[in-house]
């Protein structure tokens, strides 16, 4: 059977066997998709032990999405301008391509919301692998951006990144609350940081919600994140966390693997809500 994996560290939260596996079920591809938790120093050794040992495809989660980038021999555009990766393939000719498809799968389901327009003004929490990733899809959709992070090195380093493509404002947090960055009204706040993991949320200012704000968090749990919490606390309609996220990026990455979309509509209509009560899917 073909194999595939997900890759990162921690890993036993991960969702995507169980979403490749309805994938699998809906499209009549027979594979087999399995996590792999891989000790922090040895990311490429693990990779190039799986392609070894028959692998086909993987998907690449926290933190070694800069490092997968850093292995591939040829890139997809969008992984090139992202300059992280999270999904990659063994090619005929035994190459390592490297795609990222978590901010092509993160604006569909923001599309898929009614979050989002091109001149959205967005408000990005984080500066690690999953804020640079979806960047370069925001930006080519239209979107104007400025990005905070508790440590404010890395959001300079982002956004000088991406300075040739479009300019992405970076800020310290102290500074939101300052008069001229406290008047601009933000359409959309994106939580990109892995604070929700640990049970915390990042450090902004209430004065950025309004009522008619969206707020997303990429991460996803079986009720709603602490900081989707805070917001609905202080008055936010619009939520949603990543699990829709989720189900498109790994939609095309099953695409780049087998040259089939799945249809997510039908699987984030059933699953969303219930995707943590699937222990096993039969065949
Ligand atoms: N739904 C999906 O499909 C999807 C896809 C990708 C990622 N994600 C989620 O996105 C999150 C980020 O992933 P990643 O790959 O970017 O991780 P990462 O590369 O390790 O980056 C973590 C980011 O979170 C910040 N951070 C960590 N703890 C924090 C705290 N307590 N308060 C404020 N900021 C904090 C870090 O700030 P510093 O720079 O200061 O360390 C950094 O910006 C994870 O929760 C992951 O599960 C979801």
């Amino acid at each position: 059977m073909k194999l595939f994996a997900v890759f990162g560290n921690p890993i036993k939260h991960s969702k995507s066997p169980i979403i490749h596996k309805l994938f699998a079920k809906q499209t009549g591809i027979s594979q087999n998709y399995i996590k792999i938790n891989v000790p922090i120093n040895f990311f490429s050794k693990s990779i190039i032990n799986f392609f070894k040992n028959g692998g086909l495809g993987a998907n690449i989660t926290i933190p070694f999405k800069r490092e997968a980038y850093k292995i591939c021999d040829t890139l997809t555009n969008r992984a090139k301008y992202s300059g992280v990766v999270n999904t990659i393939k063994i090619t005929s000719c035994k190459k390592i391509l490297g795609d990222n498809t978590d901010g092509i799968g993160l604006l569909k389901d923001l599309n898929n919301l009614n979050f989002i327009i091109p001149k959205s003004n967005i408000l990005l929490l984080g500066a690690g692998g999953a804020a640079q990733g979806i960047i370069y899809s925001l930006i080519q959709f239209g979107c104007n951006i400025t990005i905070i992070n508790r440590t404010y090195q890395h959001a300079k380093n982002i956004a000088e990144y991406f300075k040739n493509i479009k300019k992405i404002n970076y800020l310290r947090i102290e500074n939101l609350l300052h008069h001229s960055f406290n008047q601009i009204h933000y359409d959309l706040i994106i939580n990109a940081t892995s604070s929700s993991m640990n049970g915390n949320i990042p450090n902004i200012p209430l004065s950025i919600l309004k009522p008619d704000i969206f707020c997303y968090d990429l991460f996803y749990d079986k009720e709603n994140t602490p900081f989707l919490k805070w917001c609905v606390f202080h008055g936010v309609k619009n939520i949603s966390d990543g699990i829709g996220m989720l189900i498109e990026q790994a939609a095309y990455a099953f695409y780049l693997w087998h040259g089939i979309m799945p249809n997510t509509k039908k699987i984030i209509r059933k699953y969303k809500k219930n995707i943590f009560n699937i222990s096993n899917i039969s065949d």
